[in-house]
């Protein structure tokens, strides 16, 4: 079994900036505090380097109040990445920021053109397929479209559906190795993590599943005890990272990057 859904070279990142105040939310908590936030963007860009991989970071794209949360612009798979088309009409511009950055590390790049919806939020890679949610940000076009353009390098995508309510699948699941997935149990309910092992957030602690396995770390945000100590009784190497300003947003450590080994 491989290890390439969670070993990881690159990361690319986009620090906030004075626009995340506007950034889109379910539910209205108040604005993230900009320097707060940076403090913790550094903090997380500081646990991925740890790890010895090289992190790009870029300068806040004005106009983009969202686009802090790069993951959503493009799925990046060690064959090649594909530049997303996110269902929020106020980040589909996001796209256009990432693609010069992805083209010169990769080359040429693919794309998903519409007229469906896909956002990589959606998109969890596992060693074995691909699974994408249907959410409010992803519709049956866009994950079409986004099979037809990966089928030559050889991955089966299946499509799981997004508890309602719910913005992103990977909010309530995140891969923890080739086997095993930390996930909420609203969503492990649907069976959609069948044949996998899964180790569930803590009750009252379901935020806590958006975490991201980055080569020896899961890096999670702070503040989720039992989840941790779950997560640390399973022998994996937890670092947490403060989450309060990007949680205004609805974010989490999987929206902050894009994680990749490109091709040598
Ligand atoms: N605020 C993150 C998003 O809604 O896309």
């Amino acid at each position: 079994m491989t290890e390439r859904s969670f070993r990881f070279t690159h990361a690319v990142t986009r620090r906030p900036g004075p626009d995340v105040v506007s950034g889109l939310r379910a539910v209205d908590t108040g604005a993230p505090d900009l320097d707060r936030f940076l403090g913790h963007h550094a903090a997380y860009v500081a646990a991925l380097r740890a790890t010895g991989a090289e992190v790009v970071e870029l300068d806040p794209l004005d106009g983009f109040p969202d686009a802090v949360f790069v993951e959503d612009t493009a799925l990046c798979l060690p064959e090649g990445a594909i530049i997303m088309r996110p269902g929020a009409p106020s980040r589909l511009g996001e796209t256009e920021g990432m693609t010069p950055v992805l083209e010169r590390i990769y080359g040429e790049v693919r794309r998903v053109a519409g007229p469906g919806f896909i956002e990589g939020g959606d998109i969890l890679t596992t060693e074995r397929e691909i699974l994408v949610g249907r959410s409010a940000r992803t519709d049956a076009d866009g994950i079409a479209e986004l099979a037809g353009i990966v089928a030559d390098w050889g991955y089966r995508l299946r499509e799981v559906t997004v508890p309602a309510g719910v913005l992103h699948f990977k909010t309530d699941c995140s891969l923890l190795d080739a086997e095993t997935i930390l996930a909420t149990e609203r969503l492990a309910a649907s069976g959609c993590f069948d044949g996998y092992r899964v180790i569930h957030t803590a009750e009252g602690e379901e935020a806590a599943a958006n975490a991201i396995r980055f080569n020896n770390v899961v890096i999670m945000a702070a503040g989720f005890p039992r989840t941790r100590e779950a997560l640390d009784a399973a022998g994996y190497a937890t670092v947490e990272i403060g989450n309060a300003e990007a949680a205004k947003l609805d974010g989490g450590m999987s929206c902050l990057s894009l994680r990749f080994t490109p091709p040598a």
